[in-house]
């Protein structure tokens, strides 16, 4: 596994956590890119209500804004998505500095373990990441997708802390309000 891009073509490849509007902005027009614009994802569920409860960080060239991933919080984890690159900035390692961001940002929040849902045909991806299947050849299904869930330790040194499996794999797609700011749909497990 390579780490720590530093520089494509000359010019620096730098991460930062979104802090304002904008940041947040230009994290929603990389994945608006590479999710709704190349892998033909809906709108409705790509942008899935949680992005304002979230942290967002993103990778830049000079001041050009190339890769993004989103991290929600956790009692037990921190889980790491809507991971992208924009298509043309590919092949230089972005992914990785951006996870590794999340998990020095894990780390320092005290969180011992990052965790993620994939599509099968992304596991390998992840595999080179250092991450590892929750439940081996164990999937569950987000919508009509089948999902693989991961995890990776936050601290390389240690073993990964127990799981609770069921809590991670079970993780639903939390409901919609309705006008009146009631949940709709019921969600069951
Ligand atoms: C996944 C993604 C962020 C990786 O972008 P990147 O950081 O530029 O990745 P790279 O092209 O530098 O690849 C890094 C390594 O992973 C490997 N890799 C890339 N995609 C892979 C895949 N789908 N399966 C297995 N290995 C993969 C590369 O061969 C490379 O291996 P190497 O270090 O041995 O050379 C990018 O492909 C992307 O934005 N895809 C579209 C969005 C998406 O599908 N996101 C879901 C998260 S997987």
């Amino acid at each position: 596994m390579r780490t720590g891009v530093q520089a494509i073509d000359g010019v620096p490849v730098t991460t930062r956590l979104a802090m304002k509007m904008e940041d947040s902005l230009q994290a929603f027009a990389v994945r608006a890119a590479c999710f709704i614009g190349e892998l033909e994802v809906p709108f409705s569920e790509e942008f899935d209500g949680h992005d304002y409860g979230a942290t967002h960080v993103i990778a830049y060239i000079g001041d050009e804004p190339i890769g993004t991933v989103r991290v929600r919080w956790f009692k037990s984890f921190a889980m790491c998505e809507r991971l992208a690159v924009m298509q043309r900035f590919r092949g230089h390692n972005v992914g990785n500095l951006l996870l590794e961001r999340c998990r020095r940002l894990a780390e320092s929040r005290g969180c011992n373990m990052l965790y993620t849902q994939v599509l099968p045909s992304d596991t390998g991806y992840w595999e080179k990441q250092g991450w590892r299947r929750l439940v081996p050849e164990e999937m569950s299904r987000a919508g009509d997708k089948r999902i693989v869930a991961m995890v990776k330790q936050v601290d390389p040194s240690k073993p990964l802390p127990e799981v609770e499996a069921p809590e991670s794999i079970v993780l639903r797609r939390e409901p919609t309000l309705d006008s009146s700011g009631k949940p709709v749909g019921a969600v069951t497990n």
